[in-house]
């Protein structure tokens, strides 16, 4: 996480307002809590920028059932990135044998004109952090064969490449299976 300062959570400012939590932030970007009132904002980014979209329903219900892994990039009191995660139990990507408790990425996005200023790397850390937090031993997410830029990103983050899923996409594209452990 290039530069950014972790800062704790503060419940109201001088004034007594009530402090949105942020978690970590980089210069003037800030990451925090996705909450109800973002996921409008969250659906444009990711019509915008990923080809795979979700019913209204599924950001809510990811939202109320795994509040600490959604989290938002702010910048201005806009939203420009969001990182949508769910905690699984399952078969381990990155052991032989056994079961782990998962952290799952589900879908990561930055808007275009913020790439390439360390939002998606914080994004990422982040929720691995709150997945850590939530007893996750590993991280992992698909992503398009493709999608370099992304790959390359998880890989410098510390994710290998643990498994190919041919026709994973709806256009027939494969995806990559990546993970990392958690707290180590
Ligand atoms: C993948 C994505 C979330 C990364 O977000 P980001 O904020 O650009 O990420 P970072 O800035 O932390 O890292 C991006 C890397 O891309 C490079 N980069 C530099 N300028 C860039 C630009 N204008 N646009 C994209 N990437 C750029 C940098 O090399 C940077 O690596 P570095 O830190 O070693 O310099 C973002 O590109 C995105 O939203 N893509 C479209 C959606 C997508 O593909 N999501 C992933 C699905 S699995």
């Amino acid at each position: 996480m290039h530069g950014a300062n972790k800062i704790y959570p503060t419940e109201k400012d001088e004034t007594g307002a009530v402090q949105k939590a942020i978690v970590a932030r980089a210069g003037d970007y800030q990451i925090r809590r996705c909450e109800r009132d973002d996921i409008p904002a969250v659906i444009e980014i990711n019509s915008e920028t990923l080809p795979e979209h979700y019913s209204d329903y599924f950001y809510y219900e990811i939202l109320a059932e795994f509040p600490e892994t959604f989290l938002v990039a702010e910048l201005g009191g806009g939203l420009i990135g969001y990182v949508m995660s769910r905690i699984e139990y399952g078969f381990s990507h990155l052991r032989r044998l056994g079961l782990a408790r998962k952290g799952h990425v589900v879908s990561v996005a930055v808007r275009e004109q913020h790439r390439g200023r360390s939002v998606g790397s914080m994004l990422m850390q982040a929720a691995q952090e709150a997945m850590l937090a939530k007893s996750a031993t590993e991280c992992y997410l698909e992503v398009r064969v493709s999608n370099t830029g992304a790959i390359n990103l998880y890989q410098r983050l510390g994710y290998r490449t643990a498994g190919r899923l041919e026709g994973y996409y709806k256009d027939g594209e494969a995806a990559l299976v990546m993970a990392i452990p958690l707290g180590q």
